[in-house]
């Protein structure tokens, strides 16, 4: 099968998460192709026999690129089994970590027509010394509300790997498509 990960990644780690996922889905032979939403002019989904997307979270939102890729090609995503996931800081919670709890992923479900048929959320990574001053700042002070890590060094992966790994079994069995077996 030949599987489109088509993600959204500022600082990188979304990438990660999905390269884990295409190693996971490739060990069953399958084809994958792994392409920024920035390159979307690109995609033909009529290529692919499977489809996720995932995006992380930058100041409450998942990019609004991501949310036009979805809203441009909802009826075509649901020819297809299809999957999302959404990555962010609130999710180093686990009470935060489900599709019904994180508030991200409940408003972008509410912004599109698209019902994925298999959704996650990751914890995403801390980075400060990768942040610029402002966003740093502001990163911090979230933190600082929230009980997070405030040490302006800290780098934190709050990502759980099993947790991942869980969701790439489960994608890498999605092989028929909704609308077939409705
Ligand atoms: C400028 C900035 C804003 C962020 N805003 C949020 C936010 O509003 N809520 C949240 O849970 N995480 C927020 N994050 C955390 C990111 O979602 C997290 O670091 C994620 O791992 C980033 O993934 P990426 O490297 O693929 O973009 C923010 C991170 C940065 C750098």
């Amino acid at each position: 099968m030949r599987t489109l990960i088509l993600y959204s990644s500022t600082d990188g780690h979304t990438i990660k998460i999905c390269q884990f996922l295409q190693k996971i889905i490739e060990r069953q032979g399958d084809e994958i192709s792994l392409i920024s939403v920035e390159r979307e002019s690109d995609i033909d989904l009529q290529d692919y026999d499977r489809v996720i997307i995932g995006a992380s979270i930058r100041y409450g939102k998942h990019s609004p690129l991501i949310v036009d890729f979805i809203n441009n090609n909802a009826a075509m995503l649901d020819t297809l089994p299809n999957a999302f996931f959404s990555v962010n800081l609130v999710a180093r919670k686990p009470e935060k970590r489900a599709p019904d709890t994180n508030p991200y992923l409940k408003i972008l479900l509410k912004q599109i027509s698209w019902k994925p048929m298999q959704l996650a959320v990751f914890a995403g990574k801390l980075d400060y010394p990768r942040y610029k001053f402002r966003d740093r700042l502001m990163i911090r002070l979230i933190m600082w509300m929230t009980g997070g890590p405030t040490d302006r060094n800290a780098v934190v992966e709050f990502t759980d790997w099993k947790q991942v790994e869980g969701f790439g079994r489960l994608v890498s069995q999605m092989k028929q498509s909704p609308t077939a077996s409705t």
